[in-house]
C-alpha cells in the first residue's frame, strides 16, 4: 500500500508532505521508543508513534522512514514542521490510539519488520508482487522502484548474478519510463523460480520498435544526454539481461515491457 493508502485508513490528516503521498510502504513499525525504531526497521517503514517531538525526525532521517504516523490526535510543533518539510517526510496525524492504528493497518495487509513476519509473508504466498507508480521526468527519484526491487530480491535470497541482470533491466525500463514517456508503473512479481517484471506507461509509445531496439538509436533530448543518458542501448540491453523480453507499444496510447528472469545462477 501507498502512503495515501494508510490515510484513508486511518481517517488520517495531513501535516506536512502531502507531494509524497504516493510513496510505497513495505512495513510498519509502532513505537514510542526510538531506540527500538533504529534497531529493528528497514527502509521504507511507516512510523506510527505518539512522539511527537524532533527526536522523531531525526530518526526517520537516520533509518529513512518513508513517512510518519502521529496517533491520539497528537500534532507536529513548528519546528518539527519545517525540519520534516526539508527532510521531505511526510508526517499524519490520526485519532486513533498507536494499537488501533497498528492493528488496523496489519489488518489491511500491512507487516512488521522483524524476521519471524518476513518469513511468515515468504511462506504464506507463491510468489511476492512489488508494484511502484513511477513519476516523469523526476531525475530525484529516478531509479526508486529498480532499488526497491533489487533490495526485495536480496532479502529473498535470489542469487546475486540474477539480481544484477534484474536490477540493470529494470532501471534501463524505468528511466525510458522516466525520460520518454512522462512516468508510469513498475510491477514485479517473484516466484521461486523466477522474477517477473512489467513496466507499463500511457506515454506517446514508439512508432517503430525494430528501430528503436537497434543498438544506438535514440530520441533523448540533450538535458538527457548532459545526465548521461540517452545513449540508445537501454532496450537492447533489457533484452540481453533477461531470458524473456516483449515489448508492446502502440502510438498516441503508450507501451508494455515484460521481461522474464530464470532464477538459474551462473555463479554455483
Ligand atoms: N517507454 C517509452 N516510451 C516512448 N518511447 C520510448 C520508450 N522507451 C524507449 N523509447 C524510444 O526508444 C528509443 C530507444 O530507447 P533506449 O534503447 O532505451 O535508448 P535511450 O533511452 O538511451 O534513448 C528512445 O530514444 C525512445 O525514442
Ligand atoms: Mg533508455
Amino acid at each position: 500500500m501507498n502512503l495515501n493508502d494508510v490515510r484513508k485508513l486511518l481517517d488520517a490528516k495531513i501535516c506536512v508532505g502531502e507531494e509524497y503521498l504516493g510513496r510505497q510502504v513495505e512495513t510498519c513499525c509502532g513505537s514510542d521508543l526510538m531506540s527500538d525504531v533504529l534497531a529493528f526497521t528497514k527502509c521504507k517503514t511507516l512510523l506510527c508513534t505518539g512522539l511527537a517531538n524532533m527526536q522523531v525526525i531525526r530518526t526517520a532521517d537516520m533509518t529513512d522512514l518513508c513517512g510518519v504516523i502521529l496517533v491520539r490526535g497528537k500534532l507536529p510543533g513548528e519546528d518539527m514542521l519545517k525540519e520534516a518539510a526539508q527532510n521531505k517526510l511526510p508526517i499524519m496525524s490520526t485519532e486513533y490510539t498507536l494499537f488501533e492504528a497498528c492493528g488496523i493497518l496489519y489488518s489491511n495487509g500491512l507487516r512488521g519488520c522483524s524476521r519471524k513476519a518476513e518469513e511468515q509473508a515468504m511462506s504464506d504466498s507463491k510468489s511476492v508482487k512489488m508494484h511502484y507508480d513511477v513519476a516523469g521526468d523526476d531525475f530525484d527519484r529516478a531509479g526508486e522502484a529498480s532499488a526497491g526491487l533489487k533490495r526485495l530480491l536480496q532479502k529473498i535470497g535470489v542469487p546475486a548474478d540474477i539480481i544484477r541482470r534484474i536490477a540493470i533491466g529494470t532501471y534501463e525500463a524505468e528511466m525510458n519510463v522516466i525520460i520518454h514517456a512522462g512516468g508510469g508503473q513498475v510491477d514485479a512479481e517473484i516466484f521461486p523460480e523466477e522474477t517477473v517484471v512489467y513496466i507499463s506507461d500511457q506515454g506517446p509509445g514508439i512508432p517503430d520498435i525494430k528501430l528503436a531496439m537497434q543498438e544506438g538509436w535514440s530520441t533523448a533530448p540533450d538535458h538527457v544526454r548532459q545526465m548521461g543518458f540517452g545513449a540508445g542501448m537501454g532496450l537492447p540491453n533489457m533484452m540481453k539481461c533477461s531470458d524473456d523480453f516483449d515489448i508492446q507499444s502502440t502510438v498516441g496510447s503508450g507501451t508494455n515491457i515484460k521481461m522474464k528472469f530464470k532464477h538459474i545462477s551462473e555463479d554455483l
